[in-house]
């Protein structure tokens, strides 16, 4: 079990407090404006926390990819709203006026420093580049849960220099993703959809070893009936990985893990809201079709799965739900989970968006503000900006 000391642990007082977030959020292409502040909010415990035990705080993130030189300012523009107080951009770290601001800085002021990715040296966890960040705070808190698998600067490289622990939110992350799967109120449901087997091999092996039922949705299902011998026409299938996928319904058996495969989908002719769909058994799909959806039969066994579950663990879509017309599914397996009284985890990009584009967020105990990240951590992998925190 990960036991990390939190920002409870340590007396922020009057202290510099260097806190890594993951400001990574989306902005609209044309207006620049940001579209979800989900994960801004979601770092605001860690930060008010902060501020009410008259810290100096000096926030930092990346936003976008390296190379894209993507301002933080519509950030620090939102927080500086959300929080009630100016939060300045601090834009060049090397000069004379950013070590005066830094070492100027009053109890409960915030300044953020630009996207760590303006820099090559981030991503490559340069130690120099790792070194100035540190020498912002004297105390270092990671409460980036989504950027949490990377080994980088801001998020591995500083914890060298400074006593380094987590905030609430990664705090709250581990506590659902680790302690509910790993000590979880049985029975344990996961629910494991999306595009590829390929993708998910170590997420679906980990939990066979944790899950009473497991649940197949998505495109991935096919490779897993094609193994088993079944028609599945011109649905997306990975030839590679048919020994794997026969291996994994081998495994399941052997552990006593009950894996459901869908037994009907919703097959159509192309992937666009005006094709002509049809139901159909799920290894008995003609040429000509693909399937984009699990059917009503198999909405209504997975609803029972979920209906008598304790825990709900859930990664990745069981359709095309982008498309109105394959929506279904997910929707259907969403609005179980969401009227479940079992204890529901959203963990993974694609199931986020899923969840969030139905209204059902709130309804969930936890939605994870990892994509990778929360992926890794449900394949049991070990995640550096986590594990380089001071131990309890
Ligand atoms: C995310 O959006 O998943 C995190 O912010 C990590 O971003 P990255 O995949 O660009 O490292």
């Amino acid at each position: 079990m990960i036991n990390k000391k939190s920002v409870k642990d340590i007396d922020v007082s009057g202290k510099r407090v260097l806190v890594r977030c993951d400001f990574n959020v989306p902005l609209d292409k044309e207006t620049g404006e940001i579209t979800s502040d989900k994960r801004i909010v979601e770092s605001l415990k860690t930060i008010n926390y902060l501020i009410h035990n008259n810290a100096k705080l000096v926030l930092c993130s990346h936003i976008g990819k390296t190379g894209k030189n993507i301002s933080l300012l519509p950030v620090a523009k939102r927080l500086s709203k959300l929080l009630g107080r100016e939060v300045r951009l601090i834009t060049d770290l090397d000069s004379e006026e950013t070590k005066d601001i830094i070492s100027n800085l009053k109890e409960k002021d915030v300044v953020l420093l630009e996207n760590t990715r303006m820099t090559e040296k981030e991503e490559a966890n340069d130690l120099e580049f790792a070194k100035k960040l540190a020498s912002f705070g004297e105390i270092f808190v990671n409460d980036a849960f989504g950027t949490a698998h990377r080994a980088h600067a801001s998020t591995e490289g500083v914890t060298h220099f400074l006593p380094s622990v987590c905030g609430f939110l990664i705090e709250k992350e581990i506590e659902a993703l680790d302690k509910d799967i790993n000590s979880p109120e049985r029975p344990l449901v996961a629910i494991i959809g999306g595009a590829k087997v390929s993708s998910k091999i170590g997420v679906l092996l980990n939990l066979l070893d944790k899950v009473d039922t497991l649940l197949i949705g998505g495109a991935m299902a096919y490779t897993f009936v094609k193994a088993q011998g079944g028609s599945i026409g011109n649905s997306l299938c990975e030839e590679e990985k048919l020994d794997i996928a026969a291996e994994i319904l081998k495994k399941a058996l052997d552990k006593g893990v009950r894996m459901l495969l869908p037994v009907d989908n919703v097959i159509a002719t192309e992937v666009s809201n005006n094709a002509k769909i049809k139901v159909c058994q799920i290894d008995d799909i003609p040429e000509g079709y693909i399937g984009v959806d699990i059917g009503p039969k198999t909405i209504e066994l997975y609803k029972g799965e979920i209906e008598v579950a304790n825990t709900i663990v859930w990664n990745g879509p069981m359709g095309i739900f982008e498309y109105k017309a394959f929506e279904d599914g997910t929707r259907k397996i969403a609005e179980a989970m969401a009227n479940s009284s079992a204890i529901t985890i959203i963990g993974g990009g694609d199931s986020t968006a899923a969840v969030e584009k139905f209204g059902l967020e709130s309804k969930m105990s936890h939605v994870s503000t990892g994509g990778g990240a929360s992926l890794e951590f449900i394949e049991g992998k070990k995640l550096p900006g986590i594990e380089a925190l001071l131990d309890k």
